[in-house]
């Protein structure tokens, strides 16, 4: 079993070039279903996620090849299967992204119930309500949800949910109203910028999309989608994260090709808890300019906190003087990390939706495990932080969202390195 160490108490200092965005390309890459003739998608990362929607991608019959150290060609065929398989599914909840095209292009899907998820409960009712109004029918045959359609007609859907509007279940509605007879209406729409990177995608292949970004998207449908090129938008978690460890371990460093105007709400929270930022050129430079600060922060839909930065500014709270609340709306039950970041030192009393961070002066290395991607995050942040070792399990979880994060980091001055080792705790470890 893999593990990841730390050896905490070195500032940061360099500059490191910010991938393309793991949540703008797992749904773009499902789009490709939509289209006839080939698509090129660049700044693709590679991570596990990436390759988990291959896999399924290429058992629906798109051909997938790599052209370039992150250029993608996908073309798919015109009528292949419509049963992503089952071990797939299970594994990456995102593989809930093929239905809308699936439905869409071939007229029938028949998907497993996305898996458990250690993050919280994570339905699919949105998804199921937006694709019925567009005149799809599902029958649920455990542990399989049937679907077929004819043509798909145009609807006003409302994407309205307990916790704000859903960002799959948007991309599901966009990817299927495109080829759909007449005008789609989503109100409440997610405004995620992987979701404006969706639209801009699926425009590019011949699509009528208007609003993303908005709370409300015009979607005019066409009767074929071709390929294109695609450039994917950068990823705003992965240069949070490093944001993140600056804030956490200090020092100075450099992201290059990251997009700040996707960031504004993690700046914001950033610059209350003492770090400043310069913007030269595409470049954005963070600094930790004072100790840090306590500051109040609740992780909302977009343009909020993303709750995916959420467990990683939890880890630099640890290290501001004062008392800092941070709830999370999106999954109230997203707090795995609290746990270990105790076990690092950290004083963190627990509340429903929320984690109420007392500061401490520093933390201690400690064998910790990562239940889910952005907890492993955050665990890397306070082992840069830290005093002495810190030992990280669970790290095909960090893998599924961060490449090469630990030769990344290397190059920024971090003591941190990869070893296979004994797993830590048994039964820790699921999909997020
Ligand atoms: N929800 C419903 N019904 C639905 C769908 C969602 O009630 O049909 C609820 C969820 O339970 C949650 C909230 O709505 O409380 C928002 O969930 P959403 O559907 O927006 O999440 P998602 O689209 O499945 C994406 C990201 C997540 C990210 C969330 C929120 C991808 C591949 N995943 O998931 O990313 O946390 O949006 O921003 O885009 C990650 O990268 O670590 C990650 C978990």
């Amino acid at each position: 079993m893999e593990q990841i160490i730390v050896q905490g108490g070195r500032p940061l200092g360099g500059s490191v070039r910010v991938n393309g965005a793991k949540n703008a390309a797992l749904p773009i890459m499902a789009a490709s279903i939509l289209t006839e003739g080939p698509t090129v998608l660049h700044r693709v990362p590679r991570l596990t996620d990436v390759e988990t929607i291959s896999e399924i991608l290429r058992a629906l019959g798109v051909a997938l090849e790599w052209i370039g150290p992150d250029s993608l060609r996908l073309e798919p065929t015109a009528n292949g299967p419509v049963e992503p398989p089952l071990h797939l599914v299970r594994e990456m909840r995102a593989s809930v992204c093929v239905l809308g095209p699936l439905l869409a292009m071939r007229g029938a899907a028949s998907m497993a119930m996305p898996g458990g998820c250690v993050i919280g409960r994570r339905p699919i009712d949105l998804h199921l309500k937006g694709l019925r109004a567009l005149g799809a029918r599902f029958e649920a045959e455990d542990p399989y949800i049937r679907a077929e359609a004819g043509r798909l007609r145009g609807a006003p859907i409302d994407m309205a949910g307990p916790r704000g509007s859903t960002v799959l279940g948007t991309a599901n509605v966009i990817m299927a109203a495109t080829l759909a007879e007449g005008r789609t209406v989503i109100d409440h729409a997610a405004r995620e910028p992987e979701i404006q990177d969706l639209a801009r995608f699926l425009n590019a292949c011949g699509a009528r999309i208007r609003g993303a970004g908005t709370p409300r998207i015009v979607v005019d449908g066409v009767r074929g989608l071709h390929g294109t090129d695609h450039s994917i938008i950068a990823d705003r978690i992965e240069a949070g994260t490093f944001l993140a460890a600056v804030g956490a371990a200090g020092g100075e460093i450099t992201l290059a090709e990251a997009c700040p105007e996707h960031m504004r709400a993690v700046l914001g929270v950033m610059r209350r808890m003492g770090l400043e930022f310069r913007l030269d050129g595409g470049e954005l430079t963070a600094r930790r300019a004072a100790p840090l600060r306590a500051v109040d922060l609740v992780a909302t839909p977009h343009p909020g906190v993303p709750t995916d930065m959420q467990p990683q500014l939890t880890a630099v709270l640890c290290l501001a003087g004062g008392e800092s609340t941070v709830c999370d709306t999106v999954y109230p039950g997203r707090f795995t990390h609290v746990a270990e970041l105790e076990r690092m030192g950290a004083c963190i009393s627990r509340r429903p939706g929320k984690a109420i961070v007392r500061g401490v002066d520093s933390l201690r290395g400690a064998s910790v495990a990562a239940a889910d991607l952005r907890a492993g995050a955050a665990l890397v942040v306070a082992g840069l932080a830290s005093q002495g070792t810190t030992t990280i399990s669970g790290t095909e979880q960090i893998d599924r969202g961060h490449e090469d994060l630990e030769e990344r980091l290397r190059e920024l001055g971090a003591d941190i390195s990869r070893v296979d080792g004994e797993p830590l705790r048994a039964g820790r470890r699921k999909s997020a």
